[in-house]
């Protein structure tokens, strides 16, 4: 039980260390709300984004991952509510939260536009939607690869797939964007939207 989480945690540890935990722990600079909704939290190495102060509802099918991230969470003194259940679906009525966050997971949701459609949903008019994501290289032969390699990739990682194009997605789910920031010469991106005020 959870040794796909152990490995995920193991293969993540270089990329953190060189970079992807400091991104992290800047992504929601200027969003304080206090309570946030983080989809497809996995084992929650996402929560080093929060302040002291945030409570986050912390969401994932997989029960060996919330484990995972309620440790975590218990150790990085983050409040954390974890709660099985799928983006594609989510157990909110519209405008619950003010900020719902994203970070590697629009990879690996099924169907990714189904699940932001549920984030627009459950968002308040004028809320904001934050995602770290890694997408479809700029650089048609690398996207090229990319769109090879998924088959293969997403059954040895949990879903994942290399090549969806995460601002396009964002922006057909119906958010204004706010701004895409772009790093890895654009194989990660944040993108900061809001669900523009009726
Ligand atoms: C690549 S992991 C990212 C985990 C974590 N957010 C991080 O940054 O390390 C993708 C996560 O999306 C979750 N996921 C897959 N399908 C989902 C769905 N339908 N709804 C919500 N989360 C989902 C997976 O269980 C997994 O934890």
């Amino acid at each position: 039980m959870g040794a796909f989480e152990a490995f995920y945690d193991l293969a993540l540890a270089p990329a953190e260390r060189l970079g992807l935990a400091s991104l992290r722990r800047r992504l929601l600079k200027g969003a304080t709300s206090q309570h946030v909704l983080e989809i497809g939290v996995g084992t929650g190495l996402g929560l080093r984004a929060y302040a002291p102060g945030q409570s986050v509802v912390g969401l994932d099918p997989r029960r060996p991952a919330l484990r995972r991230a309620r440790r975590r969470a218990l150790r990085w003194h983050i409040p954390l509510r974890p709660l099985q259940g799928d983006a594609q679906a989510l157990p909110f009525p519209d405008g619950t939260f003010g900020l719902v966050v994203s970070q590697l997971s629009l990879c690996t949701i099924p169907d990714p536009l189904q699940g932001l459609q549920e984030v627009h949903r459950v968002l308040r008019p004028g809320g904001v939607f934050i995602a770290l994501e890694h997408v479809r290289f700029p650089l048609a032969p690398v996207a090229w690869l990319q769109g090879a390699l998924t088959p293969l990739w997403k059954h040895l990682a949990g879903g994942c797939h290399l090549n969806r194009d995460a601002v396009a997605l964002v922006k057909r789910a119906g958010f204004t964007l706010l701004g895409v920031e772009r790093y890895l010469a654009g194989l990660l991106v944040v993108v900061r939207a809001t669900r523009p005020p009726t």
